[in-house]
């Protein structure tokens, strides 16, 4: 069959490759290609071990791979034939110069630019799908368009909103589809081209349009908010612990008010992952650059309480282990960011277990899909360090388990084999509030949930 258009993706991570993954399965007249620069990543997405763990994703790259779903390492002959261009490298924190710490580094896009100028011989869409500083399309528009080929690149922004662990259904049944472009004619018809691809599988009124700042700016500002909205609850979650109040049952009344909505109010031991931090910092510099101190002040105390969060999980851990944990063995459930992913990005878990080992603990990293990274991400931490992929295992010889994922798994665990297997007395923190704490406290635990009352045996 002739394909009726070519969609080239630059970049097969957690973005590119499960995104091009939907739109090939949903458009099979669209010829969808993913390339990369890293040869390893390429090879994992041609086989049954793909780089990234993602519930439900296999199927579907299978459905569609070598059919009209394919990864390569060629660039720039994808781009020459491609009509449609998304660009998905990876846009980190800045780590240098100007704005460390806090600026996107760009260096990643604006080289993939230049790459695209250099491979073109036609005109091209060019598809922000990475997260990108407002206004950057115009500094694209300017490295693309100044060509001497007379090739004419019309940038569009659409931001992927899918969250890791759900990015399937995420891309199947999104909340919403956003689109940004020029308000000029050629502007107005490369968002319908992009528009009409979604269409495919996307009721008409969830594709949302908008002009390109608004939609650079929208990615920017959802991340914050939901952002913000676990670290309030986090800043509540203190001072329930202070007043008896129980901050699943406070999460419960304020989320029953519709304007608050009851999503994203679960207390935990802090955010993680590869968006909120790096989004949110990236918003505190924009605001900064343009003299809006007020603005990054506030974005800025989402960070803090996040961190101060993080802090709190480990003093209650010293405080209740009569301060000290040094040669004190501690079993850490889940590494990973979040459940049903093996992404470690900016986990809580790597805080905890470099301060545990600081302290001197022997620390057992637990976890079913993170353990590779998780030993990537503790490579220098000094000290007593084990990584077991068995939590019975992990557990036995333990004087306390630090919860930090929220696994499913550890809710239906044998806790009383594991209580047996433990040194005594025994403490459970659960980082994530999914265990099921008056039955742990009558097996003989300790127990320290986040926001709500520590039921003790002393
Ligand atoms: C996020 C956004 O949700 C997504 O829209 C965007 O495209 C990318 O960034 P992701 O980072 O994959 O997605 O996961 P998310 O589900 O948002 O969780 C982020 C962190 O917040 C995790 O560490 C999670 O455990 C934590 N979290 C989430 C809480 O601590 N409490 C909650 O109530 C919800
Ligand atoms: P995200 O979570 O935003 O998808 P990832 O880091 O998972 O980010 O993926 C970004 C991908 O982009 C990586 O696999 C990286 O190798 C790739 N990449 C970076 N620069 C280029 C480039 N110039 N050409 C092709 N691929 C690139």
């Amino acid at each position: 069959m002739a394909f009726t258009k070519n969609i080239l993706c630059i970049g097969a991570g957690y973005v590119g490759g499960p995104t091009m993954a939907m739109i090939a399965h949903k458009c099979p007249e669209y010829k969808v290609t993913v390339v990369d620069i890293n040869a390893g990543r390429i090879a994992a997405w041609n086989s049954d071990a793909l780089p990234i763990f993602e519930p439900g994703l296999l199927e579907i790259v299978g459905h569609a791979r070598n059919k009209n779903l394919f990864f390569s390492t060629e660039i720039a002959s994808h781009i020459a034939e491609a009509d449609i261009i998304f660009v998905s490298v990876n846009t980190p924190t800045k780590t240098f110069g100007e704005g460390s710490g806090k600026a996107a580094d760009l260096q990643y896009w604006e080289k993939t630019a230049r790459e695209i100028v250099k491979a073109s011989q036609s005109d091209k869409i060019i598809v922000e799908k990475s997260t990108l500083p407002v206004r950057t399309a115009e500094a694209l528009e300017r490295i693309l368009n100044a060509n001497d080929k007379n090739i004419h690149f019309e940038v569009v922004s659409n931001p992927e909103f899918l969250a890791e662990g759900t990015a399937i259904s995420d891309l199947r049944h999104p909340d919403r589809v956003l689109i940004g472009s020029h308000e000029t004619k050629a502007g107005l018809a490369a968002r319908t081209i992009i528009c009409d691809i979604y269409a495919h599988w996307v009721p008409r009124e969830k594709i949302i349009t908008s002009n390109l700042w608004s939609a650079e700016l929208s990615k920017l500002a959802a991340n914050a908010f939901l952002a913000q909205k676990i670290s309030s609850i986090n800043s509540i979650s203190a001072l329930c612990e202070k007043t008896e109040a129980n901050v699943s049952e406070v999460a419960r009344a304020i989320g029953a008010d519709s304007r608050i909505g009851g999503k994203f109010l679960k207390a935990s031991v802090g955010f993680g992952g590869s968006c909120f931090k790096k989004d949110i910092m990236n918003l505190v510099y924009i605001c900064e650059s343009y003299g809006l101190h007020e603005v990054a002040k506030y974005w800025s105390s989402v960070i803090a309480i996040n961190e101060y969060q993080e802090h709190r999980f480990v003093k209650a851990m010293l405080t209740a282990m009569f301060n000290t944990v040094a040669t004190k063995r501690i079993a850490i459930f889940g590494f990973a960011f979040k459940a049903d992913t093996g992404d470690t990005r900016e986990s809580p878990a790597i805080y905890i277990a470099q301060r545990l080992l600081e302290e001197r603990a022997v620390v057992v990293v637990s976890d079913p899909q993170a353990l590779q990274n998780a030993r990537v991400d503790l490579k220098n931490a000094p000290g007593a360090l084990e990584f077991v992929d068995d939590p019975y295992r992990a557990a036995a010889g333990a004087h306390a388990i630090a919860v930090c994922t929220e696994w499913e798994l550890y809710k239906t665990l044998d806790y009383k084999k594991i209580f047996a297997s433990m040194e005594k007395p025994a403490f459970v923190f659960d980082g994530r509030n999914i265990l099921d704490h008056a039955a742990l406290f009558e097996i003989g635990f300790n127990v320290f949930p986040i926001g709500k009352g520590a039921l003790k045996h002393f």
